[in-house]
């Protein structure tokens, strides 16, 4: 078989969706080959474009036989906004597709029981569009808001973003250029109507009048706050603290995690990564006690304000640090870590402390696979999977997943 070359056109049938969100088929010499824009059931035409040992990428370059799943993307910059890989594709295939997304890192990496995958849960309106709290944009040369390009680093001039809430979505299109400045972050209370709008880089005084003028003042970084509510709970977020980008998403996320620890009055609670405390907060209105670790300064003060009055104690540092200001003995943890999830250690610290159940809060499939399967190791059972659609129209996946001991 002649060896393949970069430039070269071939037809593939692509068969599966790839953990980063592109299309995976088969070239005729059996190398797996990843193409962004595709369906998993298409037959398509591919120009190779980076050719491995064991893999290849290729751009799309004809659809041959076009999936029933497949729609027109109703934003103009969605051929080349790098913001969402999957607006081709229908809302409930997409959340299909999370949930085999799901399946296949805990099958590959986690080595666990993928029937225990639910199916995924959606929140939001019914086209998938205006959930977003909270964007940032890069600055062009011209001062104009921008994304990324799909897989590559120029800028690409966004005036509208569907993805934004309408409030946000407001205050986006009330900006004028800003030429001078380097990004430009915008952040909104959907159930207050408050917004932030935050701004890195030196711009002259006249566009940042005129930005106040239009009702869309700018802060520094790290200046302002908003507030937001989810369910009866009031949140105080300060510019530098996270929150969850879908407030409908957080809503659900925090019912969930309610319902898989179900906390009794005699429980200890350990809430491993805490941020401001959007799971904090209702667990210590049931449990006798809460420890809430939390290494950002910025979200230790939201934090603390949140849980003024209530049985918290927080421990404002890293997890890995926090273990011995803990009680030797916790019922129930909830641990939500960063995208590169818990690790070794961490799991191990955590299943010495024997918990009756861990929720892992987890925005990464792979790592999510990776630490069920270390907890397995020490003895937990896994009981429950959840994929959240929390960012439709991208390939990015919320996983809730409840282990119980033994
Ligand atoms: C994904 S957020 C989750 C926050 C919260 N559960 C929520 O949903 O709003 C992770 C939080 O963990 C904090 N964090 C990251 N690494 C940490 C570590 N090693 N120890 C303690 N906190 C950490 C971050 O500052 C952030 O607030």
């Amino acid at each position: 078989m002649a060896e393949l070359k970069p430039g070269e056109v071939q037809e593939v049938q692509v068969d599966g969706m790839a953990h980063g969100g592109e299309a995976v088929g088969r070239l005729a010499d059996g190398r797996a080959v990843f193409v962004a824009g595709a369906i998993p059931g298409e037959r398509v035409r591919i120009r190779l474009v980076d050719l491995r040992k064991r893999w290849a990428r290729a751009e799309l370059v004809e659809l041959l036989q076009p999936s029933p799943d497949r729609v027109t993307p109703p934003c103009p910059h969605a051929e080349v906004c790098g913001g969402c890989q999957w607006q081709h594709i229908a809302l409930d295939r997409q959340r299909q597709l999370k949930r085999e997304i799901v399946q296949g890192q805990l099958r590959h990496l986690g080595g666990v029981d993928t029937d225990l995958v639910e199916e995924t849960r959606s929140v939001g309106a019914s086209d998938g569009f205006g959930y977003r709290n909270h964007a940032t944009f890069a600055v062009d040369e011209k001062g104009r808001t921008a994304y990324h390009r799909k897989g590559g680093h120029e800028l690409v001039a966004i005036d509208s973003c569907p993805l934004l809430h309408p409030i946000l979505r407001e205050v986006h299109e009330a900006l004028p250029p800003l030429p001078g400045l380097r990004s430009i972050e915008i952040r909104a209370g959907i159930h207050t109507g408050q917004r932030l709008v935050m701004a890195t880089g030196e711009v002259d005084a006249a566009p940042v009048e005129e930005a106040a003028a239009r009702g869309v003042p700018l802060k520094g970084p790290g200046e302002g706050e908003i507030t937001e509510m989810v369910g009866s709970e009031r949140f105080r977020i300060s510019s530098k603290s996270f929150f969850q980008v879908n407030t409908e998403g957080a809503e659900l996320l925090s019912r969930l995690v309610m319902e898989m620890l179900d906390p009794g009055s005699d429980d200890r609670v350990l809430d491993a990564f805490a941020g401001v405390g959007l799971f904090t907060v209702p667990l210590a209105r049931r449990a006798a006690h809460v420890w809430a670790v939390e290494r950002s300064r910025a979200a230790l003060r939201d934090l603390r304000t949140h849980t003024r009055g209530l049985p918290v104690h927080v421990v404002g540092t890293e997890l890995e640090r926090a273990f011995s200001q803990l009680p030797p003995r916790i019922d129930l943890v909830v641990a939500d870590p960063p995208r590169e999830g818990l690790g070794e250690k961490s799991v191990a610290a955590l299943s010495g402390l024997q918990p009756r159940r861990l929720v892992l809060v987890s925005c990464d499939p792979a790592a999510l696979a990776r630490d069920l399967r270390l907890l397995i190791a020490e003895g937990a059972r896994l009981e429950r999977v959840v994929p959240i659609d929390l960012f439709p129209h991208t390939y990015h996946v919320e996983t809730l997943a409840l282990l119980v001991r033994g």
